[in-house]
């Protein structure tokens, strides 16, 4: 009698990783936590500050499925399970802040980035990358992406229109949770990223958001 016990094969990772690609570009992600803005008042906006207030939200929400891309791609060719149960984990707190962007957006009668496609193949391929290269690295990539984040989202928050208290309770709680993805991480191991790295991380994002923040 054979065994039930199933061992995933690279290919049958990367059938469920296109399935969950398309759950985060086209589906409704379902977040576990509740949403932060939902304990402050929604003020209307004036036209100028709801959409900037949009175009920063749609930054922050691709910056989700980047971060989505990027956990799952890792996560795919990690060697540890250890390591791959982590990332995992962490792309599901990354959920929530993907449906609280998403939610925020609709709020602001505004849309996410047509090109989701695009950044989320983009980081899945980083993610690869960066897993390939051993888990100490993977970690160092996961470290160093959070703490850029963490970075982008303190000048969103010195950015956002005074009055839009809804998504400034939603960046904070991301902010905290993106600082304690990159403790985490580091706990778990990581390794600093070679020079280049870090700055080429920071290029790329800086080109996603000026394009993000429009379209
Ligand atoms: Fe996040
Ligand atoms: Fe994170």
């Amino acid at each position: 009698m054979t065994s039930m016990t199933r061992t995933y094969s690279l290919f049958d990772r990367l059938i469920v990783d296109a399935q969950r690609a398309l759950e985060t570009i086209g589906g409704t992600p379902v977040a576990i936590r509740a949403n932060p803005a939902d304990l402050q008042a929604d003020i209307v906006l004036d036209e100028a500050d709801r959409r900037h207030a949009a175009g920063l939200m749609r930054v922050n929400h691709v910056g989700e499925v980047c971060a989505q891309a990027l956990y799952v791609g890792q996560a795919t060719v990690a060697r540890d399970p250890v390591v791959r149960a982590h990332l995992l984990a962490a792309a599901q707190e990354e959920t929530d802040h993907l449906a609280w962007c998403a939610d925020r957006l609709r709020e602001l009668d505004s849309r996410p980035s047509l090109l989701n496609p695009v950044w989320y193949a983009g980081s899945y391929a980083m993610g690869l990358l960066a897993g390939l290269r051993g888990d100490g690295y993977n970690l160092g990539f996961v470290a160093e992406t959070e703490h850029q984040v963490e970075a982008h989202i303190d000048t969103h928050l010195d950015n956002l229109p005074a009055a839009d208290i809804r998504s400034r309770a939603i960046l904070q709680t991301m902010k905290a949770d993106e600082a304690r993805h990159a403790h985490e991480a580091e706990q778990a191991g990581a390794r600093a990223l070679p020079f280049p790295v870090p700055l080429a991380m920071a290029a790329a994002s800086k080109v996603m958001k000026a394009v993000a923040y429009r379209v």
